[in-house]
């Protein structure tokens, strides 16, 4: 009698430690990369045949959740290039794809995505226009020679100390990654300019970008975290899932990968 009395005292504590550690968003899946949220929706307690631990059963739609974090990442939607994460000058995607919707006026190169993008990229565009937006790429990809020509050009005319701060130096392009791409509207001539948000266009590319799977990738106040001024018009394709979490919490991608990837 008195030794049950025991095995239930340590059954809810273990329960409770579970929770807590749970709820901190601490990982409670052994081996799992994640700690997304791992919050278990159902707990089940052993019997205590043995002394066997409690159970935790993780739910159908965190488990699905994860799966899909995995299969992104897997993917390299997740790469963060920025001004401590650079990328080889040599690296281009291998599946860059042309996009429908662009400015005709600029350079060719920069029309194409990694596939999957260009395709989410197509669709926001194309359900934009139906909603009566114009949202058109003016540049998406960039090679390590075309970012070294344009950052070499904003330093001529703005001074390095300013250029860095809405430029990124050779290498330090996400537009290298074939997963960014630099949007605008006739509102603003198709300029980029953060005044964009101050537009019907602007602010419909705000809102719904990340149902497409894309985020506004260096939001307003940010500076310190992405290193780069606002910038309404850079999109960042991370996949819906992902797209989604950063938009509700209001993350930049940095906090985002380090909280939950
Ligand atoms: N404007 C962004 C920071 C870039 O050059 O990639
Ligand atoms: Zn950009």
């Amino acid at each position: 009698m008195k030794q049950q009395t025991w095995t239930n005292y340590i059954i809810v504590a273990l329960l409770t430690t579970q929770l807590f550690i749970g709820y901190l968003g601490i990982p409670l899946m052994s081996g799992s990369r994640f700690s997304v949220d791992c919050k278990p929706d159902i707990i089940i307690v052993g019997e205590n045949e043995g002394g066997k631990p409690p159970v935790v059963v993780e739910s159908d739609e965190s488990v699905a959740r994860r799966e899909t974090l995995k299969r992104d990442l897997d993917k390299g939607l997740f790469i963060l290039v920025n001004k401590q994460n650079p990328v080889d000058s040599s690296y281009k995607p291998d599946d860059l794809t042309a996009i429908k919707y662009f400015a005709p006026d600029r350079p060719p190169e920069g029309r194409v995505m990694r596939a999957e993008a260009a395709e989410a990229f197509n669709r926001l565009s194309e359900v934009a226009a139906k909603e009566g937006y114009e949202i058109i790429v003016t540049t998406a990809y960039r090679s390590y020679e075309f970012q070294t020509t344009l950052y070499n050009n904003y330093v001529k005319r703005n001074g390095q100390q300013k250029a860095d701060t809405f430029s990124a130096q050779p290498g330090k392009s996400e537009h290298q990654t074939g997963l960014a791409a630099d949007v605008s509207s006739p509102s603003v001539g198709y300029q980029l300019t953060e005044d964009y948000i101050h537009t019907p266009e602007g602010k419909w590319l705000n809102d719904n970008a990340y149902k497409f799977g894309f985020i506004i990738r260096f939001p307003k106040g940010k500076d310190s975290i992405t290193g780069y001024m606002y910038e309404p018009w850079h999109i960042r394709y991370v996949g819906k899932t992902a797209a989604k979490e950063i938009f509700n919490e209001g993350f930049t991608l940095e906090e985002y990968l380090e909280k939950e990837i």
